[in-house]
């Protein structure tokens, strides 16, 4: 199948087409934010998006899986960056507004600087990040052909993959998190204490559960479940751009499944470079289960 190799170039990082246009890019760095908006942040696969986005719809609505049922997540949690998000904004009453991002932090910053708005940002290893988005490459026809697995992985410690650097993503977000009203949130311990993990979430976005609602969100947040609601499973989105055939975007949700991929020498060189660029972060990353 012919890709969609559409690339917008903004601010030395590609975006993928037939998603950002130049015009969108432009929109989200003037976004002029609310502060009762709820900003979901995430390096691709980090699962800031899909999962995050799930969970704060649930906490949303109280548990009540009608939403997540019958609007796809790209409309109840729109991209700032993609181009239809503008028009859909126009278009909806909802209060909270939820909205999901990948931009950088340097690009978004200057228009969150005045903002109250709550940030969600969910990370996740790099070793799964780099694992998830290979075989994502492979089904996204909006993406490029990946390559082989070693020249996805120089490509994504070289910071050259659409989206850039997720060494610059994590740093420069993490490293405002006091100056931002940020919570920050990863993977790991979603998967590890998910019911945890979603009570510490409604905390900070002031609406907490009762015990009932807290086990409706767990039930309808749990990979089975997404797995199977069409409306965040991504078999809504026709093979020309996500390619069905050639894998599932809900795929192991695992940690640690960069262990199926990486050899000794990869493992070695991927550690090098981690090293060497976040000898300035302390943060720690959980590499298995
Ligand atoms: P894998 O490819 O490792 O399975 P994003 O939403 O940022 O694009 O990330 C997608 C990744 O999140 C995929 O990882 C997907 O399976 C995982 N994921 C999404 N929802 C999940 C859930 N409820 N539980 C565990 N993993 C989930």
């Amino acid at each position: 199948m012919a890709r969609l190799d559409v690339t917008e170039i903004f601010h030395g990082i590609s975006y993928p087409g037939h998603l950002h246009t130049q015009d969108s890019l432009h929109h989200a760095l003037k976004f002029p934010f609310q502060d009762t908006d709820v900003l979901i942040v995430s390096y691709p696969k980090s699962v800031g998006t899909t999962w995050m986005q799930e969970i704060v719809t649930l906490i949303s609505s109280r548990g009540d899986p009608h939403l997540s049922q019958s609007s796809p997540n790209w409309t109840r949690a729109p991209w700032l960056e993609q181009y239809y998000c503008a028009d859909l904004l126009k278009s909806s009453t909802s209060t909270p507004r939820v909205l999901t991002t990948h931009l950088p932090h340097d690009l978004l910053g200057p228009a969150l600087q005045e903002s109250k708005g709550q940030i969600i940002y969910v990370s996740r290893n790099p070793k799964d990040v780099l694992v998830s988005f290979y075989h994502f490459h492979k089904m996204a026809n909006f993406l490029p052909d990946p390559g082989s697995f070693p020249e996805f992985l120089h490509q994504f410690l070289e910071g050259t993959l659409h989206f850039g650097s997720w060494f610059d993503h994590i740093k420069g977000w993490t490293s405002q998190a006091a100056a931002l009203n940020l919570l920050h949130v990863t993977y790991e311990e979603m998967s590890k204490d998910l019911r945890g993990t979603i009570n510490r979430v409604s905390s900070f976005l002031q609406r907490p559960l009762l015990e009932h609602e807290l086990n409706n969100c767990v039930k309808h947040c749990s990979f089975s479940c997404m797995k199977d609601n069409k409306m965040i499973n991504y078999s809504l989105i026709p093979d020309e751009i996500l390619d069905h055939s050639k894998g599932c975007f809900m795929r192991k949700g695992e940690i640690g499944d960069w262990k199926n991929m990486f050899t000794g020498e990869q493992n070695r060189y991927f550690d090098t470079v981690f090293k060497s660029k976040m000898q300035d972060c302390i943060l720690k990353f959980v590499w298995e289960k």
